[in-house]
Order: structure tokens, then C-alpha cells, then sequence
């Protein structure tokens, strides 16, 4: 193992997934290469099928490579841990039980003692602005509160890497925006990891120290853009011309990959 496997946080070697489509094979993931440091916060982002959602399965240990390696603290990833807090799209709440209650899941099932799952729980559920909704079921709450509920269950357990896969995706603008700062207040208070996924360029540029902008067929790793904008971002670095140009690099990478192609628009590699 190399030095640089070791110093990263997370260290993505060649990883290809490939599926089997018919008589074909499909490259989901051609060989990509990544290393992410403590307490980073990298946003990926890339036309529909480039591949995010696989790579960050294959983080947080839901999905094989096919060939490479996906290090964790310098330990091959095999299966997922608790180090590792993954929060989807589709708010993944137990609609049964309580905000309260979704949050303290975890820590019951890492047999964590009574007193202190409730601590833990109630300074997480502060932590995203849901106090008064703690003893709420998840069909009374919001989109973006249930993600916000989502965040602190995930938070609770403490992980040292969070992995999101389009969290805010399904949400209004407006809420979106409040997220986004909330996630990075709850980020700069308490600092993990974070490996995000996004479509939204605006999104990806406002959160990250590094956005990766990811093509598809082969999926790849297209460009690694730093965002060297000062935390906190406020909307004077949101309205900024630094921000705007930044945008405009990645927006750039984003959409004008492959201009003949539309992007994701078959399941067979073009050679
Ligand atoms: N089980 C599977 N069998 C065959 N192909 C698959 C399978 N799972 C994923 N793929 C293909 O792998 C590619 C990458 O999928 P992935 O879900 O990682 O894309 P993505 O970048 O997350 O896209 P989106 O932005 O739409 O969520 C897609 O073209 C998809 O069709
Ligand atoms: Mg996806």
C-alpha cells in the first residue's frame, strides 16, 4: 500500500464497474481514480449515467468494483460500516417511528446506553432546527425537514465520512438554499468528510473545497475544479464574480462534454 493511500481519507484506485448488458458490456465506470482528504467537502457532479450513484455505492460498500480498489482510511471497503453515513434522494425515514426515534435508530442498534442515545439524539435534532417536531411522525413533516431528519440520523452515529446522493434533489428551490447553508453551518460546526452528489452546478460550486465533474461513457472523471471561496459561504460569496466565474468553469465541464451526444441517452458504450 502506498503512502498516499494511506494519507487519504478515501482513495478511489482505477475502480471500474462494468455490467453486463446482453451480449454487451457496459462500462458504468472505466477505471476512475479519486483521493479525498479529511474533513473535505467534494460535490460530484455529471450528466445522468456517468456513474455518481455507483462510485458512491461503491463508497459506501452497497456495490462491488469490478477491478480497483476503494480505500477507506487506507482499508479496502468491504461493505458498509458505521464510519461511513449515507443519506439518498428518497428521505429514508422509518415512517413509523418519531423524528426522535429515527434519529436514535442507529444508536440503539449500536447498542449505545438509553440516557446517552437521547443526548446524542437531542443535540443532533437541535443541531438541524427540529426540536420542536421530535416527537413527529415523518408523514407530518416537509420534504426538507424529513432531509434535515435524515441529516441528523445520519450525523448521530458519527460517522467520519458522509455520503449523499442527491439529497436536496426532490426539493424546492427556496428549500434547497436553506439546506445548503444549514448542511455546511452543521459542517463547519462539526467537520466530517463529505462526498455529495448533485446535478445542480450552483449546488456544487456553493458547498465544495473541490467539485469532480464526472462524463459518461465510459464514466469517468472528466474535471476537478477547486472552489477557493472562504467558508462561511454567504449570499455576498454566493453574488460573487469569484463564485460566478467558478459556476461558469463547471457548468462549462458540465455540459459541453461530448456536444454531438446527448449525455446518458443509451445503455451501450459508443466506441
Ligand atoms: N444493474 C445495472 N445493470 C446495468 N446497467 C446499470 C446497472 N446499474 C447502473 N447501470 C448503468 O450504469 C450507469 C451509471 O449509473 P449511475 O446510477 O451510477 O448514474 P448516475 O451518474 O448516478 O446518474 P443519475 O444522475 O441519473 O443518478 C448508467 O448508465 C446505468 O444505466
Ligand atoms: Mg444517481
Amino acid at each position: 500500500m502506498t503512502d498516499t493511500a494511506v494519507s487519504s481519507k478515501i482513495s478511489v484506485r482505477d475502480v471500474r464497474r462494468t455490467y453486463q448488458v446482453g451480449r454487451e458490456e457496459f462500462v458504468a465506470l472505466g477505471g476512475v481514480s479519486l483521493d479525498i482528504d479529511d474533513n473535505e467537502f467534494v460535490t460530484l457532479v455529471g450528466p445522468s449515467g456517468c456513474g455518481k450513484s455507483t462510485l458512491m455505492n461503491i463508497l459506501a460498500g452497497l456495490d462491488e468494483p469490478s477491478a480497483g480498489t476503494a480505500l477507506v482510511d487506507g482499508v479496502a471497503v468491504r461493505g458498509p460500516g458505521p464510519e461511513r453515513g449515507v443519506i439518498f434522494q428518497q428521505y429514508a425515514l422509518f415512517p413509523w417511528l418519531t423524528v426522535r426515534q429515527n434519529v436514535e435508530f442507529g444508536l440503539k442498534t449500536a447498542r449505545v446506553p438509553k440516557a446517552e442515545r437521547r443526548a446524542r439524539a437531542e443535540h443532533f435534532i437541535q443541531m438541524v432546527g427540529l426540536d420542536h417536531f421530535a416527537d413527529s411522525l415523518p408523514k407530518t413533516l416537509s420534504g426538507g425537514m424529513k432531509q434535515r431528519c435524515a441529516i441528523a440520523r445520519a450525523y448521530a452515529v458519527n460517522p467520519s465520512i458522509l455520503l449523499m446522493d442527491e439529497p436536496f434533489g426532490a426539493l424546492d428551490a427556496l428549500t434547497r438554499v436553506k439546506l445548503q447553508e444549514q448542511l455546511l453551518a452543521t459542517w463547519s460546526q462539526d467537520r466530517r468528510t463529505v462526498v455529495f452528489i448533485t446535478h445542480d452546478v450552483d449546488e456544487a460550486v456553493f458547498l465544495a473545497n473541490r467539485v469532480v465533474v464526472m462524463a459518461a461513457r465510459p464514466g469517468r472523471i472528466f474535471d476537478v475544479i477547486d472552489v477557493d471561496l472562504p467558508y462561511p459561504r454567504t449570499e455576498e460569496v454566493r453574488f460573487s464574480p469569484e463564485f460566478a466565474a467558478l459556476r461558469n468553469r463547471v457548468w462549462q465541464a458540465v455540459y459541453h462534454q461530448d456536444p454531438g451526444q446527448p449525455a446518458g441517452a443509451d445503455l451501450t458504450n459508443t466506441p
